[in-house]
């Protein structure tokens, strides 16, 4: 069987080929759209197909799971690494994706054969990040190779391989430069085939481009059986790793790290982490109970206002959408009669974490309202609810799980939507309950009639 690879362009807006590149698609019109693909011809095609179960003669197919050394990371994966799966990590330059892959690597070199591909450092780079590391396993084999079709024949005798990272190698059948969209994809397939075909588990590293993508479009996502992402700032000190896909367990999963002298450490005990001890002492900060994945984190969220100056007002959120930031201070001028409209609001969740659930809506108004209103929210009250438009506070998902874990962590009183009221009040009598439909009665029940505006 003979394969010639040619190339092919196709946009990735409306899919139609072209045997050239062209800079506007002929069909659709759209600009820089057409991507290089190859094309196998192959002389002889042989069909194999396969044979359909009915559900009861599938078996299941239990999965050894292997420690990658780091407890935190195996949670985020779901219990371990999968063997022949294929992992995407994510992340901005500089947040630690190398050092926990080099970590993870140093530790499986023990009794795994184990590949670091490193195709962005030398290996004088990669050597000296060993050294801080304290890894000077024999075992660990180091490359430094770009081009994927050798990466293909030197897999042949590594269980683990570590690409470190996929926006730097290419395929030479392939036209484009490395980190193109067309590049990134097709190498990117090339490695999920190596890892199904052969039993390899791979382990990709993604640079995360301007615009919060890998490698422009998220166009690696749906070939990967796991994608974890760094959330925040290289300068941040705790790094969090989310799930954002998994094939083999929760899609939420988070795990925080924090980068020490001696590499990436993972925590555990998140009090503290995300709270500060200040809080309680100035207006605008609350906290709330947030579920990530299996846990429950507390969460401070902070907000400041001052008078705008110029023009239209500003809305900085950091951790929390922009579009729910609006909206929130809509509904508190509207149903609470706050007034924002000549008033900048940054808003921010502590320590880089970033917060899509609903339930964190009303500790967001909960905060406005503080800082409005310059009256500060005792620091042992946390909330949870998702506000609707009509200012009424609805009634979210674990919330037995929020009420027993804002326990644990010694908060005294706590503010939750009625509908969660009778899943709940078995803890009365550990925790103070508030129950509440509508958002000003949180209001009303924290800040009374007082208004301090200045
Ligand atoms: P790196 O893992 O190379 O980031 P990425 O691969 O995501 O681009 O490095 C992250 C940063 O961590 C880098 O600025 C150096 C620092 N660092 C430590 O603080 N301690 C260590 O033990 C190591 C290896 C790196
Ligand atoms: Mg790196």
């Amino acid at each position: 069987m003979k394969n010639k690879e040619t190339s092919k362009y196709v946009c990735t807006e409306c899919g139609s080929i072209s045997p050239v590149w062209l800079g506007k698609c002929p069909v659709c019109s759209k600009f820089g759209t057409l991507v290089e693909e190859v094309v196998s011809t192959t002389t002889t095609v042989k069909t194999t197909v396969a044979t359909p179960k009915k559900l009861s003669e599938i078996e299941y197919k239990t999965y050894e799971r292997t420690s990658s050394g780091i407890s935190e990371f195996d949670t985020v994966l779901g219990g371990g690494i999968v063997p022949s799966s294929i992992v995407l990590i994510g992340g901005d330059p500089g947040i630690g994706k190398s050092t926990i892959l080099t970590q993870i690597s140093g530790y499986l070199s023990k009794d795994k054969k184990v590949l670091y591909v490193s195709a962005e450092e030398s290996l004088s780079q990669v050597k000296l990040r060993c050294d801080r590391l304290g890894i000077f396993s024999d075992n660990l084999m180091v490359v430094n190779e770009c081009k994927l079709e050798s990466i293909e024949i030197l897999a042949n005798d590594y269980d683990f391989i570590v690409i470190d990272s996929i926006q730097a190698v290419y395929l030479e059948s392939l036209s484009g430069s490395s980190g193109s969209v067309g590049q990134v994809k097709e190498c990117a397939s090339r490695l999920m085939r190596l890892a199904k075909n052969n039993n390899k588990t791979i382990f990709i590293i993604g640079h995360v481009t301007k615009d919060g993508n890998i490698a422009g479009p998220k166009v690696l996502e749906h070939i990967m059986d796991t994608v974890l992402y760094f959330e925040g700032e290289p300068s941040d000190t705790y790094k969090i790793l989310r799930a954002v896909k998994n094939r083999f367990g929760s899609a939420q999963e988070v795990g925080v790290f924090e980068m020490t002298e001696k590499g990436i450490k993972g925590i555990t005990d998140y009090n503290g982490i995300f709270i500060s001890e200040t809080r309680g002492s100035q207006a605008g900060s609350i906290v709330t109970p947030s579920i990530s994945g299996n846990r429950c984190m507390p969460v401070e969220i902070q907000s400041l206002l001052s008078k705008t100056v110029f023009g239209l007002p500003r809305r900085m959120p950091i951790g929390v959408d922009y579009n729910k930031l609006v909206l929130i201070i809509a509904i508190l001028e509207r149903k609470a009669y706050l007034p924002f409209f000549n008033q900048d609001v940054y808003l921010n969740a502590m320590s880089g974490i970033k917060l899509s659930e609903p339930s964190i809506d009303l500790a967001v108004a909960l905060s406005l309202a503080s800082s409005s209103k310059n009256i500060a929210i005792d620091k042992n009250i946390t909330a949870f609810g998702e506000l609707g438009l009509s200012g009424e506070v609805r009634g979210v998902t674990f919330a037995e799980k929020r009420v027993a874990d804002s326990i644990k962590y010694g908060f005294e009183k706590i503010i939750i939507p009625k509908r969660n009221y009778d899943a709940c009040k078995k803890y009365n009598d550990k925790i103070e309950i508030i129950p509440v439909s509508y958002l000003s009665q949180a209001i009303k029940y924290l800040f009374g009639d007082k208004t301090e505006n200045n």
